[in-house]
């Protein structure tokens, strides 16, 4: 195959890309995207301060052309993200407590509904263990405001859209003996033995020399696929953007059957947010770095 989505597909599989509304009128960047990718991640466009820019007043303008760009070139699309504690809008930062676990509950249902039926994967919940050794829940308004808010807005959103899958998504979870997965392991388990709905955990996979690849990434998603969820790389880059990692990451995707796919983190290295790294697949001029050689061979 010849390009990175039908290569994936051979496989069931999906290679997305992360899409920024306001580069879609860049016709380098729009026609690599279009291309090369089959699923469609918003960079930003369906975050929480985007959608609901005030309270109970939804904004889908620059979701939507995203959503219709997907759609309209035959790519689906993975929502990201409906509870986090960052990218709040300033209403929201301002809660706690009751009031804020109902403008959470609000914000899942307000969101879903416009999208109703039309998302393949959701980020229900995003980035909610702490880094470092403690295993611990991060920090935040949404901690405060009870730690039951995770299995809160899992229920709520399997009510608001059925057909949609749904995944926790965070990032230094790759790593199999890192605290920060171990956390994230046992809350899967846990929901899955009470009948919390949780379908998929997505696996940022954002590596730098801080936080670097390790080959026991493959364990990693094999464990939590045997616990009954899909598996999804969500967000990847990787600093530098080294062929062999790139080609690793993808061979452990492809050696876990529960593996949905593998979403990169923006077209060309100057669309990346860590440009700096150049850590994306395609160059500024829009060719294609020896990673998308590796990644396309892997696939
Ligand atoms: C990043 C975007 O790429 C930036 O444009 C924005 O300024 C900040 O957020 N984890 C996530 C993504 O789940 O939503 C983040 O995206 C990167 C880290």
């Amino acid at each position: 195959e010849s390009t990175l989505g039908a290569a994936a597909a051979q496989s069931g599989r999906y290679f997305g890309v992360a899409i920024a509304a306001n580069r879609l009128s860049d016709s380098t960047y729009q026609s690599i995207a279009n291309r090369e990718f089959n699923s469609v991640t918003a960079e930003n466009e369906m975050k929480i301060d985007a959608t609901e820019p005030q309270r109970g007043q939804f904004n889908f303008q620059n979701a939507d052309r995203i959503y219709n760009w997907a759609v309209q070139n035959g790519k689906e699309v993975r929502g990201h993200t409906l509870a986090w504690h960052s990218q709040q809008p300033g209403w929201m930062q301002s809660l706690s407590g009751s009031a804020l676990r109902q403008a959470m509950i609000d914000h899942i249902n307000g969101v879903m509904a416009h999208y109703k039926g039309k998302i393949a994967q959701w980020d229900v919940v995003n980035e909610a263990f702490a880094d470092g050794s403690s295993g611990a829940r991060r920090d935040s308004n949404l901690e405060r405001s009870g730690s039951d808010w995770i299995e809160v807005a899992f229920r709520t959103a399997r009510a608001a859209d059925p057909s949609a899958k749904l995944c926790y998504n965070d990032y230094n979870v790759e790593n199999w003996t890192w605290a920060k997965t171990q956390a994230m392991y046992r809350m899967v388990k846990d929901f899955k033995q009470r009948g919390v709905p949780i379908d998929c955990v997505g696996f940022q996979s954002h590596f730098n020399s801080g936080s670097p690849y390790n080959s026991n990434f493959r364990t990693t998603l094999q464990e939590f696929a045997a616990l009954g969820v899909d598996v999804a790389i969500t967000e990847l880059d990787i600093q530098g953007a080294s062929p062999t990692t790139y080609a690793a990451v993808v061979n452990d995707c492809l050696a876990v059957s529960r593996c949905l796919g593998v979403t990169v983190w923006g077209v060309r290295d100057m669309d990346s947010w860590r440009s700096g790294d150049t850590p994306l697949l395609f160059n500024n001029d829009g060719s294609k770095k020896q990673a998308y050689n590796a990644v396309l061979n892997a696939l």
